[in-house]
């Protein structure tokens, strides 16, 4: 088991490669009650906690993104208030994103805060959702924009869940692995060398290196930067693009999917402004190829796009703000490039 520290003030362990039973048995301990979230379809395989001395309520949720809705989280509200949860009980999410972000909002909006603690099942949940304490369910108007900063007491990664995981949603978590590399790990980037993504997958030891290195990179950056100025920004490389594609594709596309379009973007666009090599282009493009990764994203007008990027949440007024790597590791901001060049990195990416 390693485990790594989260946050400055209120600090929180993340301890990866458990056993998920005996550790939440621990974390349930002198607890009156427990609310356990999981995705409906995944409730034959959540942890009955029966050992547990506390009283433990089961709350399977819609699966995915269906979980992340005020509807939902009425009914929740509702139930804590008949069951009189209170500050010493304990919220409990299994599952992937879109579980651990509802759960965690609404143990943060419960009394202004009740302790949760989050169990990802996915590897994007195990790299990035459940690390940096954003919690939030989607809005009419769009996806996380209600939502708070609440940190989970502890974060329990059993890399067993991902055996069950397709092959789409593993690649889809990698795409954030591989992004945590460009920006400041250059170790992931030579540990997945020229891995496909059954070669990585079939590789224990790979798998649980990469996704310690990726919650270091998590970790460190948030750590310095809990509220998003900088130094956080840097987790969004690729995601302005990403986004733009996201909010196209109506969420056809995974989230970690539509980011490694959107790195490839960036780099051209990088490229194409002289702060990247053309060697660090293909790197990404052949990296995100390997492991079954999108790289081009097909059909939609720039406009669209331009007008979706100018709605993400690092613009400032007009002027668009990216993220760029100029070597592996090292990250400058992008401030306010012109429509032309904007415009050239899209023809690369969705000709
Ligand atoms: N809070 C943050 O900082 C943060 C960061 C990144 C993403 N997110 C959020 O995370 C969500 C995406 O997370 P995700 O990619 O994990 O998707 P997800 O939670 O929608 O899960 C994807 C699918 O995998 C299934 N699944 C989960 N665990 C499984 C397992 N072990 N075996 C088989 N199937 C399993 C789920 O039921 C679902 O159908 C989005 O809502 C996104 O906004 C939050």
């Amino acid at each position: 088991m390693s485990v790594i520290t989260v946050g400055l003030d209120r600090s929180y362990p993340v301890r990866i490669d458990i056993n998920c039973e005996e550790e939440l048995l621990r974390l349930v301990q002198g607890r009156q009650r427990v609310a356990l979230f999981f995705s409906e379809n995944m409730k034959d395989a959540i942890p009955s906690l029966s050992n547990a001395d506390a009283e433990v309520f089961l709350f399977p949720l819609p699966d995915s993104e269906e979980a992340k809705s005020a509807r939902v989280l009425t009914k929740v509200w509702d139930w804590f208030g008949a069951a009189g949860f209170t500050r010493s009980d304990l919220v409990v999410a299994i599952g992937g994103g879109a579980v651990t972000d509802f759960a965690g909002f609404a143990a943060a909006s419960w009394l202004r805060g009740v302790d949760w603690v989050a169990v990802p099942t996915t590897m994007a949940g195990m790299v990035d959702a459940s690390i940096g304490g954003k919690t939030g369910i989607n809005s009419d108007y769009g996806k996380n924009l209600i939502g708070a900063f609440h940190s989970p007491l502890e974060v329990l990664i059993d890399t067993q869940w991902l055996i069950t995981l397709s092959d789409r949603d593993f690649a889809a978590g990698l795409a954030e692995v591989v992004k945590a590399g460009f920006i400041y790990d250059k170790g992931i980037i030579t540990a997945i060398g020229d891995r496909n993504l059954s070669e990585v997958r079939s590789s224990e030891s790979l798998t649980l290196e990469l996704i310690e290195r990726a919650v270091k990179v998590k970790a460190e950056v948030v750590s310095s930067d809990f509220k998003e100025d900088f130094n956080r920004e840097i987790l969004n490389y690729g995601h302005t693009f990403g986004h733009a594609i996201e909010l196209d594709c109506k969420y056809s596309l995974r989230h970690g999917e539509c980011v490694s379009i959107g790195m490839v973007f960036i780099a051209e666009l990088a490229l194409s402004l002289g702060l990247m090599e053309k060697d660090l282009l293909d790197l990404h493009r052949q990296i995100l190829t390997n492991l079954s990764l999108p790289i081009t994203y097909a059909g939609q007008s720039w406009e669209t796009l331009y007008a979706n990027m100018k709605i993400d949440k690092k613009t400032r007024g007009n002027l668009l703000r990216f993220v760029a790597v100029t070597e592996i590791g090292k990250t400058q901001r992008l401030e306010g490039p012109s429509e032309t060049s904007l415009r050239q990195a899209y023809e690369k990416v969705c000709s």
